[in-house]
């Protein structure tokens, strides 16, 4: 019995580590400051009607994405994750508080189709922030709000600069991109 609760623990780190490795970005939540100073900037920018959808791009273990999905019951809410172990307990999560507005992607959120989305949200890193940029390059149409907790986009220019009242008053970065 030991061996194999060992085994499927070694295995769930090694699969950590190798979603980590690969995308760069660990599947660390945010903070509880952060999230709550990102819903209230979701809540200035989010109309009341008609329904939108907000995406969090790299949703990890679900605690962000999941305070969206209740905080605005009558949107649809999204998230991208990359890593099954935090994908399948964030999808364990929504099941338990049957969250029917929210939709969890298991995979790599730069080659979706994120058309449809209104408002982006993401914590991520330098790197995976620059891919993000390269990718609405990519993809001129798009129109929305994008949100990053903590990384400026690079060469775009923040619309607003909210600081967390944190240690390290952490960043949160607003960019309308296209015509939103
Ligand atoms: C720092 S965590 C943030 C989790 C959550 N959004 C929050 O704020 O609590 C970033 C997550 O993004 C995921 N990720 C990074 N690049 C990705 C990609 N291209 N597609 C899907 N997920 C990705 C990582 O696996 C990680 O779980």
């Amino acid at each position: 019995m030991t061996v194999i609760v060992g085994s499927l623990c070694l295995l769930a780190l090694m699969s950590i580590l190798y979603s980590t490795l690969r995308t760069s970005v660990p599947p660390m939540p945010s903070s509880g400051r952060s999230r709550r100073a990102l819903l209230d900037c979701l809540s200035d920018t989010v109309p009341e009607a008609p329904a939108v959808t907000l995406v969090d791009l790299g949703s990890g273990w679900g605690s962000l994405v999941i305070a969206m999905a209740r905080r605005f019951p009558r949107h649809r809410v999204e998230g991208y994750e990359l890593s099954w172990l935090p994908w399948m307990v964030s999808r364990l999560l929504k099941a338990v508080l049957r969250l029917d507005n929210l939709t969890l992607h298991r995979g790599d959120f730069l080659k979706a189709d994120l058309r449809h989305a209104r408002v982006l949200v993401c914590y991520l890193n330098p790197t995976q922030m620059a891919r993000l940029c390269e990718r609405f390059d990519a993809s001129a149409g798009w129109a929305g709000t994008l949100f990053s907790v903590g990384f400026a986009m690079p060469g775009a220019r923040a619309e607003r600069t909210v600081r967390v009242n944190e240690l390290y008053n952490t960043p949160i970065y607003q960019y309308r991109l296209g015509h939103g």
